[in-house]
């Protein structure tokens, strides 16, 4: 093992998966992890203003109005020398150049039980009202490696969490990022470190 692992954090909106990589950072539970960079894919979310108080370098990625996203991104990721990838909460599309220069070292937060509820189009509530819909009595979240098929890399880890009487899509969002996400993904992101453990 050589020196820190180097991570960015893609993020879309408020940053709380984000907030708990930064805690888990904190508090020692990344091991040789650390985040390096954050990159929002627009301006002006609350994911951004949790870096800048944590010091984390940022930049924002706009799929709108970028002329080559994906080579903007994929320049950033070198800039910055960056060995590990995560999307926490991040919605957009990853182009070619990062997924093949980051093979097997970009990983994703999805908050159901993939293969269930997942794939385009299922992000954020929307996961959570089609849980209600279907009546299912136990969901949870997935941590997986991201490659070209959106919600099909080998899952890493997953826990499960009880639909509860009464669940609103919100209710059963909080549920769900406290019991799995904020638990998982800092576990997951240790667990990479530890096996890549420095090397670029
Ligand atoms: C999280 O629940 C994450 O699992 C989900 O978006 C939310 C972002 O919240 N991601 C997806 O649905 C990806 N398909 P956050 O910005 O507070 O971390």
């Amino acid at each position: 093992m050589s020196g820190p692992v180097r991570i960015a954090v893609l993020v879309s909106g408020g940053g709380t998966n984000l907030q708990a990589l930064i805690d888990a950072e904190r508090a020692g539970a990344l091991g040789c992890g650390q985040i390096a960079l954050v990159i929002a894919s627009r301006p002006g979310v609350y994911a951004l203003e949790r870096a800048r108080r944590a010091g984390i370098e940022t930049a924002v990625v706009d799929r709108r109005t970028a002329a080559d996203p994906d080579g903007e991104m994929a320049a950033l990721l070198s800039a910055h020398r960056i060995d590990l990838v995560v999307l926490a909460g991040f919605l957009s599309i990853l182009g070619e150049k990062v997924l093949e220069r980051y093979t097997d070292r970009i990983l994703n937060i999805h908050p159901a039980l993939i293969p269930a509820f997942c794939g385009r189009g299922m992000y954020g509530l929307r996961v959570h009202e089609a849980v209600l819909r279907a009546g299912v009595k136990v969901t949870g979240a997935t941590v997986h490696l991201v490659n070209e098929v959106v919600d099909g890399g080998r899952i890493l880890l997953q826990k499960a969490v009880e639909v509860k009487e009464g669940d609103t899509p919100e209710s059963l969002q909080r549920r769900v990022m406290e019991e799995a996400e904020w638990v998982l993904l800092p576990q997951a992101v240790r667990m990479m470190c530890d096996k890549w453990g420095g090397k670029s």
